[in-house]
């Protein structure tokens, strides 16, 4: 029989095994707690925040029949299941229509209603993302975050537990730091629970992209700055801070945080290393104290300003001003998650340097190739006794995406120099101009064809990934399955956005 003294000392050591196993598998919301400033909020469509939380993630809801799907951890504290989103989403398209939160209070993030600024859609009302557009790997297993084109928002204006006035306050958001742009604001934290903006000092969140309406840092951008309302700030005043640099990571940790006459910006390598302290110190003028209101928005202003994109894997926000120490244990435990890229393709691939034909797949049409009338993107009737200027204005040269090198862009054989690109969601045949926007909008990333058929593709917008090379009333679109436009008419859409991708008629 063990005596009393080998008793307590065998409880010591599994407290002690306890406690270590504890600490190497805390999420960052555990760890936030540890340091008394508890996660209030807490989103992520990757992972798991807190080491316990198993409950649902994120919500789809897909395009065949609008019937949705709560999206949970594989594992208590675990990565998200997104065989069980490819599964339900196959064959169809699936928008992210809930971003749940993970802390208790409830405030989950649904499609931003609309606001001072008002959305793109009839109602005024935000897009939601596509639930395909950022797949990525944590340790290896894949998880898909959310990736949003302009137009794209969340919000809740009836958080609970979120600080209000001059409550101090931490947050923290993993981002895309290759996916920006210079609009207004892809915002993640505090805001107005109006959707109007009510002054300077009514938003505490964080900001990152290229806006130099404000503030700005070092360099050429892209920055972490915070959106304090009529204001981004990369330090004490509305101009250049030196010392706020120019993200390059493909993964960002970004950090505000706010108090009484204090507040500081931090941020680092998602997928490795420390943070930095790009800002610490006093509030800018006219913000002391602050006005936080507590309504929270993710990719949009807090008036509802929807130009901007980004893309969001996680992240929380605290009661109370987190320590370094804390926020430094936070990110050990974001590296930890392994954050990697991985493909977009999927289905049959394209190789640059190939020449093809595209051909449409809908019944009746199927005489009807992707051509090209001067800058008009439309289908034609071609075939092998078609005129050589026929048949060059049907036939495409792949090459490696303008945009994004993971993808494709089509450039068109008899104007070398012009490719397909989207431009108010029609596809049009432009001369690259070299600015990022063109870029990106004549990017297209192939996916296992929408109709089924395993030797077709679909081609995705890279920047839009709601929208797919589509044909309508024979002209070309880049369309989502529903929407307000007439060429987003969800009869035949799987068909019209399935292609045949085969030999060309002219190289
Ligand atoms: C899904 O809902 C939208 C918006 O209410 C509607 O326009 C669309 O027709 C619905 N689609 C299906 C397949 O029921
Ligand atoms: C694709 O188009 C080519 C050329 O018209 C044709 O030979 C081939 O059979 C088509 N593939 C399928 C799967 O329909």
């Amino acid at each position: 029989m063990p005596s009393q003294m080998s008793f307590e000392r065998a409880c010591a050591i599994a407290f002690s095994l306890v406690s270590a196993a504890s600490l190497t598998s805390a999420g960052p919301c555990d760890i936030y707690a540890d340091g008394d400033t508890p996660c209030v909020a807490a989103h992520s469509t990757t992972r798991a925040l807190y080491d316990d939380y198993s409950g649902a993630l994120y919500q789809v809801t897909r395009g065949s029949d609008n019937t949705t799907l709560d999206i949970s951890p594989l594992s208590a504290g675990g990565v998200a299941d997104a065989d069980s989103q490819d599964s339900f989403c196959s064959l169809t398209t699936c928008l992210i229509s809930i971003i749940y939160d993970q802390s208790g209070n409830g405030n989950h993030l649904t499609q931003g209603p609309p606001g001072g600024f008002d959305g793109p859609d009839v109602d005024g009302y935000d897009n939601l993302a596509s639930a395909v557009g950022a797949p990525v790997t944590l340790n290896g297993q894949k998880a898909y975050g959310v990736f949003m084109s302009p137009g794209c928002g969340y919000r809740n204006d009836n958080a609970v537990g979120t600080a209000t006035g001059d409550e101090a306050e931490g947050m923290y958001a993993v981002l895309d730091g290759t996916h920006y742009n210079s609009a207004c604001c892809f915002d993640y934290g505090n805001a107005e629970t109006s959707a109007t903006d009510t002054g300077a000092g009514h938003m505490e969140a964080i900001y990152f992209g290229t806006s130099t309406g404000w503030g700005y840092g070092e360099g050429s951008g892209p920055w972490l700055m915070a959106d304090m309302e009529n204001g981004l700030f990369s330090g004490y005043a509305s101009t250049e801070n030196s010392a706020d640099p120019s993200i390059s990571y493909r993964f960002f940790t970004s950090i505000v945080k706010g108090e009484a006459d204090e507040w500081a910006l931090r941020g680092g390598n998602a997928a490795s290393g420390s943070l930095t302290t790009y800002y610490s110190g006093i509030r800018p003028s006219g913000y002391n104290p602050m006005d936080k209101e507590g309504a929270i928005i993710l990719g949009i202003g807090g008036d509802n300003s929807n130009g901007a994109q980004g893309t969001f894997y996680e992240g929380v926000m605290t009661t109370g001003y987190p320590s370094a120490d804390t926020e430094n244990s936070v990110q050990a435990n974001i590296v930890a998650a392994g954050y990697a890229v991985t493909s977009l393709v999927s289905g049959p691939t394209l190789t640059a340097g190939d020449v093809v034909s595209i051909r449409v797949t809908t019944s009746g049409y199927t005489d009807r190739w992707i051509a090209h009338t001067g800058t008009t993107v439309n289908t034609q009737v071609v075939s092998s006794s078609s005129s050589t200027t026929l048949k060059e204005e049907a036939s495409w040269k792949i090459v490696e995406g303008l945009g994004y090198s993971g993808c494709f862009s089509f450039e068109s054989v008899d104007t070398p120099g012009s490719y397909i690109r989207h431009s108010d969601f029609v596809l049009l045949l432009n001369e690259d101009d070299g600015t990022t926007l063109f870029a990106t909008d004549a990017t297209f990333c192939p996916e296992t064809a929408m109709d089924g058929d395993s030797s077709y593709s679909s081609l995705r917008s890279w920047s839009y990934p709601t929208r797919y090379f589509r044909h309508y009333e024979n002209v070309m679109y880049a369309a989502s399955n529903g929407g307000v436009q007439d060429f987003d008419a969800t009869t035949s859409f799987n068909d019209d956005v399935s292609w045949n991708i085969t030999t060309a008629f002219a190289t």
